[in-house]
């Protein structure tokens, strides 16, 4: 089976904690008028909590898909300011982002507190998007691998049937928001590494995004490396224009 044929195209932005009313309405009108130019690639926003009534309704019907950049490993229960994936769910959320480098380095999430919340996600029918990547220091020592399966050891340790509902997200720290991009080889060489492993596992088919500084320039050139399967767009989400530019490349 080529699985190159059977994975769709995923493109994603993590507005991250940016936005207003005014300003996500404009961004939301903009991406329902223009994503007509958007063909074969699932096309999916990921806003802050308390704006995702406003982007479900706004994306209604248009096709693009919304989700959470964060949840909770728990169901229910004392654990306030947290908000949970049965809870989402309730509402329809399709995504949500989980063990972003935002998280795991300002938030001291765990390899195993991602997974538990990924584990959490697929539970209330949320598709988790794993996020990995190594730091600078990490990547200077020749270290990317080391930490990239260091960082998915629990998650694929949740076996198949789990890996099979989830996207995983490779992003470099050094490249996130600081113009820096991996290269598309680069970025292909660690794709490869963890296409490897998942085809071990029996899943080569989950998608593997991109993450990292990507823009409509750099779009066309990652996109063409046969294990990135899309894009985890961070500041360039927050354009309409640049960010449908991307999921069109
Ligand atoms: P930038 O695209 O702004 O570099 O952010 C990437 C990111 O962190 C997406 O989750």
């Amino acid at each position: 089976m080529n699985t190159a044929l059977v994975r769709k195209r995923l493109v994603i932005g993590n507005w991250k904690m940016h936005g207003t009313r005014a300003s996500n309405a404009a961004l939301l009108t903009g991406l329902c008028a223009g994503v007509a130019v958007v063909h074969d690639c699932d096309l999916a926003v990921c806003a802050p909590f308390p704006y995702l009534a406003q982007v479900s309704s706004s994306l209604a019907g248009s096709g693009i898909s919304w989700g959470a950049q964060d949840i909770s490993k728990h169901e229910h229960g004392a654990y306030t300011g947290e908000v949970s994936s049965t809870m989402l769910g309730d509402f329809g959320c399709k995504w949500t982002l989980v063990g972003h480098s935002e998280r795991r380095t300002l938030h001291g999430e765990s390899d195993q507190l991602v997974a538990d919340k990924a584990v959490s996600a697929i539970k209330a029918g949320i598709t988790p998007v794993v996020c990995i990547g190594e730091t600078f220091a990490e990547q200077e020592a020749g270290r990317t691998n080391e930490v990239i399966s260091r960082q998915l050891a629990p998650v694929l340790a949740l076996g198949a049937q789990s890996l099979s509902q989830m996207v995983l997200a490779y992003e470099p720290v050094w490249a996130i928001g600081t113009g820096l991009t991996a290269t598309p080889q680069q970025a292909q060489d660690v794709h490869a590494f963890i296409r490897a492993q998942l085809s071990e596992l029996g899943v080569p088919q989950v998608r593997i995004l991109y993450g990292g500084s990507v823009k409509a320039s750099n779009a066309v050139s990652l996109f063409a490396m046969s294990d990135i399967d899309g894009a985890l767009v961070g500041g360039a989400s927050l354009v309409a224009e640049e960010f449908l530019r991307i999921a069109a490349a």
